[in-house]
């Protein structure tokens, strides 16, 4: 939710700052703006509502003169319409400081008065402009850019990561955080600030977090982070586990399709080192003990959207190996209405980005409580496993496609992965039922590839689909999460009506939406694992054909009893029950995708959303 970039170093700041936008373009595409100070030390500004093309269109025509300081920001609307005006960076002290921002200032009305009642005038209808006139202010009374800025953040309420230069400094960037992203990249005679670490990784991999309420001042040879109070802060220095290629398109036609093909390796690396002579070994979690986890007596899996779901396929595996009871819980429902947590809940949050404010807000709340936290996330440096007491990272590589697809298996991957491990340590799962474990996940890799084999297959379905405008998804046990994720995938990427229903929960009201024509999607079990299970989605099928629904079937190699009842049956390989999940969202998020292309959508940045959603 909002994309920061903040540069000092030599005269490149434009090509390092639009660089940096066009990585962080997902977190945000309504509006564009930079703000660079000129050799001469003027402070030049560009902005425009509009994706980021349209700011580089304004610079071609406008162009401002490159700089050695700049910072740059790509919006997700939150406080005023996406409109130039409104887009960052906001100038305070008659045009001589800039500020960027991401977040909400909640506070932002009692502050705004203050400062009209001070005389001041205002452009925009944004939070950001009101922190612009405070600094400002500030800098005026203080002459010093620090000091001013470290009181203006101590003022503020809310979340932020806000960063500002003033041509007074113009070899400084300051910045900081409250419950919202920032990372220091760090250079040769240049240091970076971003909203992550695909702001500058195409020039450093060497990178910090700055922790929760801290303040930091970078110059092309140094870098202080301090408290709000101005105290001294260690920050422990990480690189980053990939280089700037892993976020390229290269020749994919969206990031997302690069992102489906990559999941057999999401999968495969996420399960790298980890498998050890036929057991589960996750030296992550020794932080948090054995001891704890044999006596924790539930587990509480808490995430937002595709990251639940992938917590929903979790819960039912760990579940049944590890025999403690688990729930799953949307992050934002959670907290509000006052969960039992005790010293023996587990906390496990999922998120990709490791920044979603509900998820954050929650796992704060939880371990306030008293539950440990442990955080499944694909994003290294990131709040929530800061916040955690032990992270499990997936090792999917970055997304930058917004709707999420890799990082998904990834999670169901690290989550069954934890199941395994909380199985051996409770004692609760046989040698031979760990054993059968362990190799059905080391087989998921080239199981998905083969599904991935069907994908042209599948875009054909999807072109001859592309004007339906109501798509159903039917799924039972760990398949009704995949019927949640296909319809989610399908709504946000071809904006299309789409729900997923249990299989079982059709002929309690769902069932009165079937109409002649009626698209169903429907994940089949495998009649191998439970004949019951399986004949009873077969009924089913034939219940909603019955009253003209078309059906397409994902079905397991050689089950031939969806055949006379299906219009379409996409294939995935032999999997054990538990496994079937990794494999049946493949075609469901191929289909979402090449509809979303058949209509001529941009697949990558979905209408109204944000990758990180850095808001509650
Ligand atoms: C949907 C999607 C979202 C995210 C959700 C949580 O395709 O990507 O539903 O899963 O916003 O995001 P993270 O995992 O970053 O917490």
């Amino acid at each position: 939710m909002c994309g920061i970039v903040g540069y000092v170093g030599t005269d490149k700041s434009l090509e390092v700052l639009l660089g940096g936008l066009k990585r962080l373009e997902y977190r945000g595409y309504d509006s564009a703006g930079i703000a660079v100070i000129a050799p001469d030390g003027a402070l030049n500004t560009a902005k425009k509502a509009g994706k980021l093309s349209v700011l580089v269109d304004e610079l071609d025509a406008n162009p401002i003169p490159n700089g050695g300081t700049g910072i740059g920001h790509t919006r997700w609307a939150t406080h005023g319409g996406p409109t130039d005006r409104n887009a960052h960076p906001h100038l305070g002290d008659d045009g001589r400081l800039a500020v960027i921002h991401n977040g909400i200032i909640e506070n932002f009305a009692t502050l705004k008065d203050e400062l009209l009642a001070d005389g001041f005038t205002f452009e925009s209808e944004t939070d950001t402009e009101v922190a612009a006139a405070l600094l400002g202010r500030e800098y005026r009374t203080t002459g010093d850019l620090n000091e001013a800025f470290r009181r203006v953040v101590s003022r503020l309420e809310g979340a932020f990561t806000l960063l500002a230069l003033h041509q007074d400094a113009p070899h400084v960037v300051v910045g900081a955080r409250r419950n919202s992203p920032l990372v220091i990249g760090l250079g040769e005679g240049e240091n970076f600030l971003g909203s992550d670490v695909a702001a500058f990784v195409e020039h450093t991999r060497n990178a910090m977090a700055i922790g929760q309420d801290q303040i930091v001042t970078i110059t092309p040879d140094s870098v202080t982070v301090t408290d709000f109070a101005g105290a001294p802060v260690e920050v422990e220095p990480f690189e980053v586990a990939w280089d700037a290629s892993a976020a390229e398109k290269g020749g994919w036609s969206s990031f997302m399709a690069k992102e489906i093909a990559e999941e057999p390796d999401a999968v495969a690396n996420t399960l790298r080192g980890r498998l050890v002579d036929g057991a589960v070994h996750i030296p992550e979690l020794d932080g948090l003990g054995d001891e704890v986890l044999a006596e924790i007596d539930r587990i509480t899996i808490i995430a937002c959207g595709t990251a639940a779901y992938a917590g929903m396929v979790g819960s039912y595996a760990i579940e049944k190996w590890a025999r403690v009871p688990v729930s799953v819980e949307l992050s934002h429902e959670f907290r509000y209405r006052e969960p039992v947590i005790t010293d023996r809940t587990l906390v496990i949050s999922i998120s990709q980005s490791g920044e979603t404010m509900d998820t954050l807000m929650a796992v704060k709340y939880a371990r306030e409580a008293g539950a440990k936290a442990i955080s499944v996330c694909n994003t290294q440096g990131a709040t929530i496993p800061r916040e955690s007491d032990a992270a499990l990272y997936t090792h999917a590589g970055p997304e930058v496609a917004v709707a999420s697809t890799k990082a998904f298996v990834a999670q169901i991957t690290a989550l069954y992965l934890f199941g395994l491990h909380l199985a051996r340590v409770r004692g609760t799962l046989s040698a031979v039922a760990q054993r059968d474990a362990i190799a059905e996940l080391a087989a998921v890799p080239d199981k998905i590839a083969t599904v991935l084999e069907s994908h042209e297959t599948i875009a054909q379905l999807a072109k001859w689909m592309s004007d339906t405008r109501s798509v159903l998804f039917l799924g039972r046990h760990v398949g009704y999460p995949i019927a949640l994720e296909g319809a989610l995938k399908l709504k946000e990427l071809a904006y299309i009506h789409a729900e997923g229903f249990a299989a079982g929960e059709l002929k309690h009201g769902p069932i009165a939406l079937i109409e002649p024509g009626q698209p169903v999607f429907v994940v089949v079990p495998s009649p191998r694992w439970s004949d019951e299970m399986h004949k009873k989605v077969v009924s089913n099928i034939q219940e909603i054909r019955a009253r003209g629904a078309r059906v397409i079937a994902i079905a397991e190699a050689g089950d031939a009893a969806v055949l006379p009842f299906a219009d379409e049956v996409i294939r995935i390989p032999l999997a054990a029950p538990l496994f079937e999940p990794l494999l049946a969202v493949v075609p469901l998020q191929i289909f979402a995708m090449e509809l979303s292309s058949a209509k001529g959508l941009d697949v990558d940045q979905p209408r109204n959303l944000a990758k990180s959603v850095t808001v509650e």
